[in-house]
């Protein structure tokens, strides 16, 4: 019974499809004829070849459907694949598979319109394999290999069909970016750069992306194209150089973004982040063991959190180190004109400033993006702390006030002037010694 039907079935595709192609073949003699004269002029720098696949394929309305129910447009714009940087290629060479004999209809089953592009881009890797490897090493490619399938391949950023030379990216709209991270772009189209028409990949590059808080990469991008701003700061800005490591960019050149603390997990051996070792993702647990309800790491969670990672090997192998930097993704992008900067030294050196209210613990994740966990902020005043979270950011009550009393003095002694300067070195360094010596005992 089951066996009859399928026949059955098969016979019905079968002359399905029969009347399918003898109805294509119908349209593309008709079609060949119209278009052979008027297009022929227009795409006149196509082949033969490629005429008689657009003489189908320009047609509008034609589909494919595919096994999980959607449909794909099969229509190419012959005049947009004139003009494009692969008209001399031609169709055949990107779609060996899909010839005037073995086609339509199609042999082998397409599972959804995803799939499709995914396999299909793959061509791309044949004659740009340089590009390919970059991308191979981006944030997008290692999402995209850890099953994120909206990750975006070649053909995402690149239309196939009508593919265009450098300069063609626009930075007005925010192509090819902006078609998945609008807010951003939103965002970052009234700010400075936006303004002054840099284009995403001016700082992020355009295929090896990479992540944008882990890694010096977008720090070295601003540096590459403004040369001498160490030397800019360092004339208002003591201990300028720290303060660049410590304080991302965007912390002080986005006035309006809330401020936050992240205190990353830093191994002072290697010297870099720690990251979480491939397959054996432990940070999220052992937060978890530390801080079971989740309300966030307090100090002792953070001390017993550190304890774990120090347990096998060298004492104080993992540290801590602060960062300051803004809370979202379109705050980092809403740079302004650096007169509206924060200059305000109390903005963050004062008691109680905003920016530590708010603090996350990190780790690099098996993707290069870090994971967090929230802390208290607590945890930057606490004596338990004060050993792992280090210098700066172990703001405790005595140290708080301490460095306004430094600051006070930098200030009157003129923040330009080499007195005033020494004077603070001379006075941290000593401080340092009497937190160093309180420490040991
Ligand atoms: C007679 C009309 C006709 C001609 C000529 C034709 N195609 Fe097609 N093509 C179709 C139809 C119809 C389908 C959908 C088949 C299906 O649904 O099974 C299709 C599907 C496709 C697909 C999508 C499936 C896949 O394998 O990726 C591609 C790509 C394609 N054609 C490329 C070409 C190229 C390249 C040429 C020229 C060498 C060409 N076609 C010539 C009618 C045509
Ligand atoms: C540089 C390689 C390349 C060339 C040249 C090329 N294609 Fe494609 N084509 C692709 C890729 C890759 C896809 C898959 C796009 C996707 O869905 O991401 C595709 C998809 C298609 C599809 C499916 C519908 C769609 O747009 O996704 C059709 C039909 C098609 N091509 C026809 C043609 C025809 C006709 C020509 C010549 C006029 C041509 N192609 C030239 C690479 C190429
Ligand atoms: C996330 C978007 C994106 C993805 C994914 C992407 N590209 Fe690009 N590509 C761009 C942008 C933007 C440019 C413009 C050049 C620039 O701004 O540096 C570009 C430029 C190019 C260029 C010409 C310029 C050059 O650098 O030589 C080629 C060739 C290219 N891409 C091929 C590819 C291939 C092949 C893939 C897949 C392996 C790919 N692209 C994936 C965005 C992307
Ligand atoms: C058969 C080889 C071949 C395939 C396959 C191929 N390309 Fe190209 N591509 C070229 C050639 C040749 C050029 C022209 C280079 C030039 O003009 O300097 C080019 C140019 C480009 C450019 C513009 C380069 C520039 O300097 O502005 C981009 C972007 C690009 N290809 C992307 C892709 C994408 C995306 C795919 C896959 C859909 C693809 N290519 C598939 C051969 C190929
Ligand atoms: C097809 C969609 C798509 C396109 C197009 C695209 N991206 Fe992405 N991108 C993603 C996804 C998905 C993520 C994962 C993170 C997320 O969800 O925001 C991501 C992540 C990123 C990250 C890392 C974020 C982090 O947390 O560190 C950066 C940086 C980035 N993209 C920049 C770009 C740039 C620059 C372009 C254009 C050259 C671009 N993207 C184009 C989908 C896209
Ligand atoms: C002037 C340099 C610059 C330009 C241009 C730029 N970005 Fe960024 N981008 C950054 C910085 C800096 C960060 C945040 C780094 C940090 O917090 O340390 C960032 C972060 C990101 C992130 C990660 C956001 C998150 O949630 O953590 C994405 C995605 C991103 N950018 C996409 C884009 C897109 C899309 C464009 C174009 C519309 C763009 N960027 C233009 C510098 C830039
Ligand atoms: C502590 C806050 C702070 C940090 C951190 C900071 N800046 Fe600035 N920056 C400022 C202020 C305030 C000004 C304006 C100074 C003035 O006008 O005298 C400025 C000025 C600038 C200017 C214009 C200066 C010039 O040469 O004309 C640029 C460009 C700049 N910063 C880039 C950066 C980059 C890149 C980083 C990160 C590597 C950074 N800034 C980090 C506060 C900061
Ligand atoms: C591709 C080069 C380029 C990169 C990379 C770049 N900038 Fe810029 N930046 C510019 C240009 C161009 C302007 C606009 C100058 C103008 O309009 O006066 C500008 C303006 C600025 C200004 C305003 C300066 C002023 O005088 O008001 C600041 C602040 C700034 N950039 C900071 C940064 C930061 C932070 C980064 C990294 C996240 C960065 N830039 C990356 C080129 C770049
Ligand atoms: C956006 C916040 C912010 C602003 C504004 C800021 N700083 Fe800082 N400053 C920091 C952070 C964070 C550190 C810690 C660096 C570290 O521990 O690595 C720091 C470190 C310092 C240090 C070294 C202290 C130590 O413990 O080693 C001095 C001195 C200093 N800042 C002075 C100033 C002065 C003077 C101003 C105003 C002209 C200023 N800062 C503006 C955030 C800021």
């Amino acid at each position: 019974m089951g066996g009859s039907r399928k026949v059955g079935a098969a016979a019905s595709a079968a002359f399905h499809t029969d009347l399918m192609i003898a109805a294509w073949l119908a349209i593309a003699l008709a079609m060949l004829a119209v278009t052979s004269m008027s297009a022929r002029a227009a795409d006149s720098a196509l082949s033969q070849l490629d005429q008689q696949c657009l003489a189908c394929h320009s047609a509008k309305g034609l589909e494919m459907k595919l096994a999980d129910g959607d449909k794909i447009s099969l229509q190419v714009d012959g005049a947009a694949f004139a003009k494009s940087v692969h008209s001399k290629i031609g169709c055949a060479v990107c779609h060996a598979s899909t010839s005037f004999e073995n086609h339509p209809p199609i042999k082998t089953k397409i599972a959804g319109s995803r799939a499709y592009s995914i396999e299909r881009t793959k061509v791309c890797d044949t004659c740009h394999a340089a590009i390919s490897k970059l991308y191979e090493g981006s944030i997008h490619a290692s999402l995209f290999r850890d099953g994120n399938t909206w990750a975006p391949v070649c053909t995402d950023c690149h239309s196939p069909h009508a593919v265009k030379a450098k300069a063609a990216y626009e930075a007005s709209t925010g192509a090819p970016c902006s078609k998945c991270h609008d807010p951003i772009f939103k965002a970052y189209a009234s700010s400075v750069h936006g303004q002054a028409t840099l284009a995403c990949s001016s700082c992020h590059n355009a295929h090896d992306v990479s992540p944008a808080t882990t890694g010096d990469q977008l720090k070295n991008a601003c540096l590459g194209c403004h040369q001498d701003v160490l030397a800019a700061h360092q004339k208002w800005l003591p201990n300028a150089k720290q303060h660049f490591d410590a304080v991302s960019c965007p912390a002080c050149h986005s006035p309006a973004a809330k401020r936050k603390v992240d205190l990353r997990l830093y191994d002072n051996v290697a010297q870099e982040r720690v990251a979480e070792k491939e397959g054996v993702p432990e940070f999220e647990s052992r937060v978890r063991s530390v801080d079971a309800k989740g309300a966030g790491l307090d100090a002792m969670a953070l001390h017993s959190l550190l304890r774990g990672f120090n347990r096998e090997g060298i004492d104080n192998k993992t540290t801590l180190r602060g960062r300051l930097e803004v809370s979202t993704g379109v705050e980092a992008h809403q740079l302004t004109r650096s007169a509206q900067a924060i200059r305000d030294c109390a903005k963050c050196h004062q008691q109680g400033a905003d920016p530590f209210q708010s603090v996350t613990v990190s780790i690099v994740g098996p993707d290069g993006r870090p994971v967090r966990a929230g802390a208290k902020p607590e945890v930057l005043n606490s004596m338990i702390s004060v050993d792992s979270v280090g210098g700066f950011y172990a703001i405790g009550g005595t140290r708080i006030k301490l460095l306004d009393w430094l600051l006070a003095l930098a200030v009157l002694g003129g923040i330009g002037a080499p007195l005033g300067h020494m004077t603070v070195r001379w006075l941290f360094k000593k401080y340092a010694k009497r937190i160093g010596g309180k420490e040991d005992s």
